[in-house]
């Protein structure tokens, strides 16, 4: 059990925990915890928790800073148990249903783009701890977490990267963490499971002050003028499937936490 003894108590009304051995090992998967039952809080006046969270994610709610106060225990409860990993796996399914149904030239130059933060590796043991987005970011803290490199992956992604290398699909990652941070990146990929990749590309400073949408559009245009198809692209932030080119199909895992414009 990954998940600190500080933070099982916010939990202890969800499950019965045990505390004794509380070692961080990046090689256990995400937990599944029971998640209550029904939709969770009711927002001001009538919405449930459990619609912003469509909302959020068909995009109809875009610019929000943070999650509402009244839904941070619904979205605790989500990340936590079982129904984010069940929506994480529709995503991956259909992402490798798609690929395996490919009649691909394997001439080495078919790519897939994965994000990084919240697709191939998951921050929740640090939003655990910091109310799963409902305090305002805070970068030093986010960026100390990032450091330690302990980050475990989102089991559905590994398994989607492993299953498309075994279809000669090459991953390359596309990540708005900044080169400062390539080191740290790359030890926790691999701690993570994620042993190869053809590209590991982190914001450069020339795209300082730029929007996501731009920095990873770009990037992607990139690849393809350097003779790359982008088959596939995953990630949980729609400014990662904005902007062309996308790759032939996107997939969106869910993330209820933050918003990246
Ligand atoms: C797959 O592509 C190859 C080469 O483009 C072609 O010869 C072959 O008929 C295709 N197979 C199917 C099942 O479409
Ligand atoms: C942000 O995180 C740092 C490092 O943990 C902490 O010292 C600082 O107080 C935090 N800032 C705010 C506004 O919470
Ligand atoms: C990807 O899209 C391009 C451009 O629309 C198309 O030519 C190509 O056949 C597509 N590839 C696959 C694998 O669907
Ligand atoms: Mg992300």
């Amino acid at each position: 059990m990954w998940l600190p003894c500080t933070l099982l108590i916010f939990l202890a009304t969800l499950t019965v925990v045990n505390c004794q051995n509380s070692a961080f090992d990046i090689t256990n998967q995400i937990y599944l915890l029971r998640p209550k039952s029904g939709s969770g809080g009711h927002l001001i006046p009538e919405i449930s928790c459990s619609s912003w969270r469509l909302g959020v994610e068909a995009h109809n709610i875009i610019d929000w800073k943070q999650i509402p106060t009244e839904c941070s225990d619904y979205v605790g409860h989500y990340m936590l148990g079982k129904q984010y990993r069940e929506d994480s796996k529709v995503v991956v399914s259909e992402a490798f249903a798609y690929a395996n149904g490919l009649n691909l030239t394997n001439d080495g130059n078919n790519v897939w783009i994965f994000d990084i933060d919240e697709t191939t590796l998951s921050n929740l043991p640090y939003y655990v701890e910091h109310g799963f987005g409902i305090e305002p970011y805070n970068a030093t803290a986010f960026n100390e977490w990032v450091d330690r490199s302990e980050e475990p992956s989102l089991p559905e992604s590994l398994e989607l990267y492993n299953k498309l290398l075994s279809l000669g699909i090459k991953a390359v990652f596309l990540t708005g963490r900044g080169e400062d941070q390539r080191e740290v990146t790359v030890k926790n990929l691999k701690q993570a499971g994620y042993h190869t990749w053809e590209k590991l590309i982190l914001k450069g400073s020339s795209f300082s002050g730029k929007s996501a949408v731009f920095y990873k559009s770009t990037e992607r245009k990139n690849l393809e003028e350097k003779g790359y198809r982008i088959i596939g692209n995953i990630d949980d932030q729609w400014s990662d499937l904005l902007g062309t080119p996308t790759g032939n199909r996107t997939f969106k895992l869910p993330d209820p936490m933050y918003y990246i414009g």
